[in-house]
């Protein structure tokens, strides 16, 4: 069946701009694929794209069902998406037993994130006793002392990149910590992810080896960790990851616990360091807010709610049709790349009022996909949100006046940023910025 909206669009003679547009080759929605996102929801909130077969979703409650609906759509392509090639045509209503069959030939088949029950619930619950709120509790207290050290760093030059200079390595550090990799490790950690120094630290010097796989020493030291704490056991969390269970009691092999603990570098960082960005340009852009969040605390967990769902730092997520079904009335072959929009998502006039708008105070922000939904929903969600909300405090204690460089990002009436060109995340590249130093007391 085609939805009322894709028939009444195949009636129309002037192709709109979507039609043209390649979403996954075409640099003008790099800067702000906003527009662009609005044009398809325009269209059909469920719209068959004129490239690689995709199915756009950019409907809120669409979205939310496909997430939620482990068995018509896997997650076997949830990151390369179209990209996700296999050696036999996905022909039939049915093609979960080739999916099955050939899975482990795609990228990153090794992660949970591309899993589908009953592998992924036995992965994530293994994670799940890793990520609880005690751990995270415990962190808070590193958080902030991390983040006065990445701080000291820089406040008094009352400029900074801040992208390189705080986010990435307060973001990496963060899981680092979380996963009980010793303090006086951590510095070996910032180099081998090619990061400024660590607050502290000598600089940068003989960072890992970016051979094939850029993060294999990364596995390399966790492997050493794992094993070292199996024969060992101490009293620490790296002893508590080597030891945990699967939910039913066996024992994981170590490179399922090395796989785990690795991966949370690859979700947590970069994410997490966009979603910063986000909320200091906002500040930077917005200095009445910047004195309303120092004089209220208690706003800046809903400002950061804000920030997610207006600038959702994973920008599309893929699902592959199982099975012939339909989403909202629209059939979908088996077979087909579905493309999860939730930045277009978050964005929905029929969820969000005027969505294109920054409201502070938005009653329903908290509703935004930005962590996704159903099975895989992001487990670093409350870590994200308790490091924004650390650096922002601690931020807003040690600056005044934080404003954008106008030598990098030009004047007020014609400001410059640049975005990572990728379809996958939204995020600036860098982002400088100015400040006056916090008065000590004040
Ligand atoms: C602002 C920051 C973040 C955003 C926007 C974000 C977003 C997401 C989204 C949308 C998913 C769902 C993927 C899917 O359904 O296919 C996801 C999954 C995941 N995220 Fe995050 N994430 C963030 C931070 C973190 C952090 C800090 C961690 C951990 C340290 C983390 C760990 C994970 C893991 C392990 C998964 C896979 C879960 C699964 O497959 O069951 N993320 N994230």
């Amino acid at each position: 069946m085609l939805c009322e909206c894709t028939a009444f669009l195949e009636m129309e003679t002037a192709l709109n701009d979507w039609q043209t547009i390649d979403f996954f080759t075409d640099e003008s929605l790099v800067e702000d694929p906003y527009p662009y996102f609005d044009d398809l929801r325009s269209a059909c909130p469920v719209l068959p794209l004129p490239h690689l077969g995709v199915v756009a979703v950019t409907g809120y409650d669409e979205v939310n069902f496909v997430y939620r609906d482990t068995e018509a759509f896997s997650s076997c392509n949830s990151v390369v998406g179209p990209y996700a090639t296999f050696p036999v045509p996905l022909e039939g209503d049915d093609v979960s037993e080739i999916v099955a069959r050939y899975r482990d030939q795609l990228p990153m088949h090794e992660h949970m994130v591309t899993m589908d029950p009953p592998d992924h619930t036995r992965e994530r619950g293994l994670l799940m006793r890793l990520l609880t709120p005690k751990r995270l509790k415990g962190t808070e207290e590193f958080m902030s002392r991390l983040a006065d050290q990445q701080l000291d760093e820089f406040v008094a030059d009352g400029h900074c990149e801040f992208i390189g200079s705080y986010a990435q390595p307060f973001a990496m550090l963060v899981v680092a910590s979380v996963l009980g990799v010793p303090e006086e490790d951590h510095q070996r950690f910032v180099e081998g992810f090619g990061l400024s120094k660590a607050p502290g630290g000598v600089g940068a010097g003989e960072a890992g080896n970016p051979a094939a796989n850029p993060l294999a020493w990364l596995d390399e030291w966790f492997t050493d960790y794992i094993e070292d704490r199996r024969r060992q056991p101490r009293d620490d969390v790296l002893t508590e990851l080597a030891l945990a269970t699967y939910p039913d009691g066996s024992t994981p092999e170590v490179t399922s616990v090395v796989r785990t603990s690795t991966f949370l570098f690859a979700a947590g960082q970069e994410t997490t360091a966009r979603l910063l960005a986000a909320a200091l340009k906002h500040l930077a852009e917005h200095p009445g807010l910047q004195e309303e969040l120092r004089a209220n605390r208690d706003l800046i967990p809903g400002f950061l709610e804000e920030v997610l769902r207006v600038e959702s730092p994973v920008k599309t997520d893929f699902r592959l049709t199982r099975r012939s079904t339909s989403i909202a009335g629209v059939d979908i072959a088996a077979g087909t790349p579905v493309m999860l929009l939730n930045g277009a998502a978050n964005r929905d006039p029929r969820r969000f009022e005027c969505p294109n708008d920054f409201q502070l105070a938005r009653p329903n922000a908290q509703a935004h996909i930005a962590f996704g939904r159903g099975a895989h929903s992001c487990p670093g969600g409350p870590l994200a949100r308790a490091e924004s909300r650390v650096s922002l405090e601690r931020i807003l204690d040690r600056t005044r006046n934080i404003r954008l460089s106008e030598e990098h990002h030009g004047p007020p009436d014609a400001r410059r940023f640049n975005y990572e060109p990728t379809w996958i995340l939204r995020g600036l590249t860098k982002l400088y910025l100015e400040f006056e130093p916090a008065e000590a007391g004040k």
